[in-house]
């Protein structure tokens, strides 16, 4: 008996490293030219973009999450993403401007079809698990 071919992740499906690696940028594009409160509470740097050391931790992140290499926890542990968002007020408008911002990735990137749906569905879901504050 053969083996069973192992599911294709998300991660896979969207096209690998280079795939996240611009689906990051194009997150923070996003938010940088359409949502300054939200990106303002981002570390940035002499000319107000948001940082490429910040851009580049949720770009390794986004790789593990979504059934890739799991550097990031490698390197930094585990996730506890709303510990890591602790410092931060997240209401009901920064979650709001959060998702557009990587609804406008996705789109920019032309993800599309079912694993368009499934990160629709992933990242409100985790947005809202990371709002800490009733506004
Ligand atoms: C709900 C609205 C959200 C807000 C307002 C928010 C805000 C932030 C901020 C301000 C940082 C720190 C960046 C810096 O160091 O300057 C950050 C980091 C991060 N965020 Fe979010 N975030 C949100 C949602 C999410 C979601 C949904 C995810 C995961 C799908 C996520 C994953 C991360 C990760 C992995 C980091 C880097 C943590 C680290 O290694 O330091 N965030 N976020």
């Amino acid at each position: 008996m053969g083996e069973l071919p192992a599911p294709e992740s998300p991660y896979d499906i969207l096209g690998g490293a280079d795939a996240v690696r611009r689906l990051t940028e194009a997150f923070y594009d996003a938010m940088e030219a359409h949502e300054p409160a939200l990106a303002a509470i981002h570390q940035t740097d002499a000319e107000g973009r948001i940082k490429p050391e910040v851009r580049q931790r949720f770009g390794l992140f986004l790789v593990g999450w979504l059934g890739g290499p799991q550097d990031y926890s490698a390197r930094y542990g585990h996730p506890r993403l709303r510990m890591r968002h602790a410092r931060v007020r997240v209401g009901v408008e920064m979650r709001d401007a959060w998702v557009r911002s990587m609804t406008r990735a996705m789109d920019a990137c032309g993800v599309e079809g079912q694993v368009r749906r499934f990160l629709d569905a992933r990242f409100s879901e985790v947005a809202t698990f990371l709002m800490n504050v009733e506004e």
